[in-house]
């Protein structure tokens, strides 16, 4: 029998999103365990975290490509050897090599917005985890939008964000320039503030500060203090703490969720986390949304 929606435990993480599943396995999924019945969970927990799972890299994309097309990331240095859609995220060096990226994931983001169909979903599977300190913040989106009054909804609605991936680059602290290819790869993209969720229809806010370098559409409204001032309030107000055992397995939404990395004692302490990321739509705005109906 497979299991369906109905069967699958899951545990509310926090008032805000997150759910905590500990009764399946999440390689049965999809055989006997309904992928549907997990997607449906997915959209109205915007996190899962599936516990105690054993998976080799392979699994792990198997598990990756029941959500769609992996993407992998611009930085193929920290890519998993023999596995370009894995990136390790680690401060451990072996014979002088380090396994992964020490830096990746701080500060509030959704992933991939400076391309031009970012990431749907976001995997990230520990391997080894800090006793203290490494955990990953989530807030939600979707939670800080339905809060907010009509009128603001409705001055939203048209605006575009413009995200450079030079800009996000350039604000961290990389030893090398973008190479020509790595530039190419990234153009500078628009997407709308309020996006439409393919799958369940639900309208949220849509939100980047780093890579965001201006807002089209709102004629004399500074673009750039209103992201900064809705960024802040949904990461003050609808968060949710991931503190992470070893063998965790979660994974997120990006369309209505914000994440950020926190820092740990990497003198003392040592962090292994395997990420995954699976290629969305271009985002879907108010305007995308309406134009083929007025169009017939
Ligand atoms: C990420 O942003 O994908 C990584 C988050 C983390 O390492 O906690």
């Amino acid at each position: 029998m497979v299991k369906g929606r109905d069967v699958i435990e899951v545990t509310a993480l926090s008032e805000h999103l997150g759910g905590e599943i500990t009764s399946i396995d999440a390689r049965s999924i999809g055989r006997d365990t309904s992928l549907e019945a997990v997607k449906s969970l997915l959209f109205e927990h915007q996190l899962l975290c599936f516990r105690d799972q054993n998976l080799t890299p392979q699994e792990m994309l198997d598990f990756t490509r029941l959500f769609g097309e992996p993407d992998p990331h611009v930085l193929q240095q920290f890519a998993l050897p023999g596995f370009p859609d894995i990136v390790v995220l680690s401060n451990i060096v072996e014979n002088g090599r380090p396994l992964g990226n020490r830096k990746e994931g701080f500060g509030w983001h959704t992933d991939l917005t400076y391309m031009a169909r970012p990431a749907a979903y976001t995997i990230l599977y520990s391997l080894e985890v800090p006793p203290e300190g490494g955990e990953t913040l989530f807030a939600s989106m979707y939670k800080a939008y339905d809060t907010l009054g009509d009128d603001e909804k409705e001055r939203m609605r048209p605006l575009k964000g413009r995200y450079s991936y030079l800009e996000l680059y350039n604000k961290r602290d990389h030893a090398e320039p973008l190479t020509e290819e790595q530039r190419a790869r990234t153009p500078d993209v628009s997407h709308p503030l309020v996006r439409i969720h393919p799958e369940t229809g639900r309208e949220g806010m849509y939100l980047n500060l780093d890579d965001c370098i201006g807002v089209d559409g709102g004629g004399e409204t500074d673009g750039l203090a209103l992201v900064s001032r809705l960024f802040s309030y949904t990461t003050e107000n609808f968060e949710y703490r991931h503190r992470w055992r070893p063998h965790d397995l979660l994974i997120w939404d990006n369309r209505g969720a914000l994440h950020t990395a926190t820092p740990y004692d990497t003198e003392r302490h040592r962090r292994l986390i395997y990420r995954t990321s699976v290629r969305g739509e271009v985002p879907i705005g108010w305007t995308e949304a309406v134009e083929p109906l007025s169009s017939n």
